[in-house]
């Protein structure tokens, strides 16, 4: 029998992880089976209990169980209980061990992949909800000269930034603050991509060769990053490599070896062509 792993949403159809811990499994050569389950609304814990007494040795969590997942495990990650949510749930001795791989995503793809090392550059984060908060302490970790958060609603922003002044004293806004200012990376943290709505971002804020990133993937552009290339953003991402990052970051808490990312990301990609 191979080792049973899930992912665990609701809505969950339309996951890409089964095929991405497939692709991974099928080439390290490891024998394992992943699926997709969907949890009941209110019921996260009652089906990741009936999973783990079918054998299953661990999870992801994805929208709207991230904080559910928190709560129930027996122990955190440091990551994890910075985010204030697990992503990678895994089953052992007895103990639910909760992990958050998001942040490590992120960096992975920006710094790796996109090949823009973060140590030294201004970052402005857009977003001041449970996304925002999953990727603070990592790309805090990488050294950049500021972390900037802009929200809609700018106490939050500032309850956010206060939540992380042990580790670094973070700036704080609402969006039409940001006049007048410029950053190396913009990443887009908020929900609006997915009810297709635009930020009321003022002009200005990519400085010579900025990335925009959007945690948000899909077919064709989000309206963050068209707005990011109206504005003369040199360089865009969607969050589809921050997507196969954390699932490799995952895998690897798993099973003890790091998959390639490269050929899964490229495969995606194409499936994703509009
Ligand atoms: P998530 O877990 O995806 O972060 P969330 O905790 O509900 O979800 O947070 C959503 C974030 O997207 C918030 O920062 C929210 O801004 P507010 O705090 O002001 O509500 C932001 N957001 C969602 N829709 C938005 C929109 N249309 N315009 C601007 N910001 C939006």
């Amino acid at each position: 029998m191979p080792d049973l792993y899930a992912v665990f949403g609701n809505p969950i159809a339309h996951s890409r992880s089964p095929a991405i811990h497939a692709a991974f499994a099928a080439a390290l050569g490891e024998d394992l089976h992943y699926e997709a389950r969907l949890a009941p609304l209110g019921g996260f814990a009652g089906a990741v209990a009936a999973f783990v007494a079918e054998g299953g040795r661990g999870a992801n969590v994805t929208l709207p169980f991230k904080e559910d997942a928190c709560r129930l495990s027996s122990r955190l990650s440091e990551r994890a209980a910075r985010a204030g949510a697990v992503n990678t749930l895994l089953f052992a001795d007895g103990e639910i061990v909760g992990d958050n791989t998001d942040g490590a995503g992120l960096v992975q793809d920006i710094a790796g992949n996109l090949g823009l090392p973060l140590a030294g550059r201004r970052i402005l984060l857009l977003g001041a909800g449970g996304a925002a908060r999953g990727v603070i302490a990592p790309l805090l970790a990488e050294r950049p000269t500021s972390l900037h958060i802009a929200n809609r609603s700018a106490d939050k922003a500032a309850a956010l930034a206060r939540s992380f002044a042990d580790i670094a004293a973070l700036t704080s806004g609402n969006f039409a603050e940001l006049a007048g200012k410029s950053f190396d990376l913009v990443v887009n943290a908020t929900s609006a991509s997915l009810s297709g709505d635009s930020l009321p971002l003022p002009p200005g804020l990519f400085a010579p060769g900025a990335l925009a990133y959007d945690m948000m993937y899909g077919k064709g552009e989000t309206p963050f990053l068209r707005l990011a290339r109206e504005q003369g953003a040199a360089r865009s991402s969607d969050g589809l490599g921050m997507l196969v990052e954390q699932a490799a970051e995952a895998f690897c808490l798993w099973r003890g070896r790091r998959p390639a990312t490269a050929g899964v990301l490229a495969d995606l990609r194409r499936q994703l062509a509009p």
